[in-house]
């Protein structure tokens, strides 16, 4: 029922952590189990230039924070804003249809780190 891509990444997720004095930092849960996610992004020049997560849920939830950090590191801040939950379940190779609801934790936790960073700029740049 899970594609290999979803099984490798469970198995194996990247960029399980934390980073450091992040420029975005967001949790977000997920109001259909209770699961929840956060987000660290580290941003230089409008750049994603890293991002890592903890996930304390279930195997697609983890899977799909996994492809997610993947798929914005290296994108601009509105290149990553275009990045969809559909999108990430795709590049997954898709995701069982009960399952779908578990990819949105990583779409909104992104969206809401991105949202904490130029929330955080604006206050830099009226002070
Ligand atoms: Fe059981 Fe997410 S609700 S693992
Ligand atoms: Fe809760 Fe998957 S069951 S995120």
């Amino acid at each position: 029922m899970y594609s290999e891509k979803v099984l490798d990444h469970f198995m194996n997720p990247r960029n399980v952590g934390e980073i450091e004095n992040a420029d975005g930092v967001a949790q977000v849960g997920n109001p259909k189990c209770g699961d929840i996610m956060k987000v660290y992004l580290k941003i230089e020049n409008g750049i994603i230039v890293d991002a890592k997560f903890k996930t304390f849920g279930c195997g697609a939830a983890v899977a799909t924070s996994s492809m997610a950090t993947e798929m914005v590191k290296g994108k601009t801040i509105e290149e990553a804003l275009q990045i969809t939950n559909k999108a990430v379940a795709e590049a997954l190779d898709g995701l069982p249809a009960n399952k779908l609801h578990c990819s949105v934790l990583a779409e909104e936790a992104i969206k809401a780190a991105i949202e904490d960073y130029l929330s955080k700029q604006k206050s830099k740049n009226t002070n």
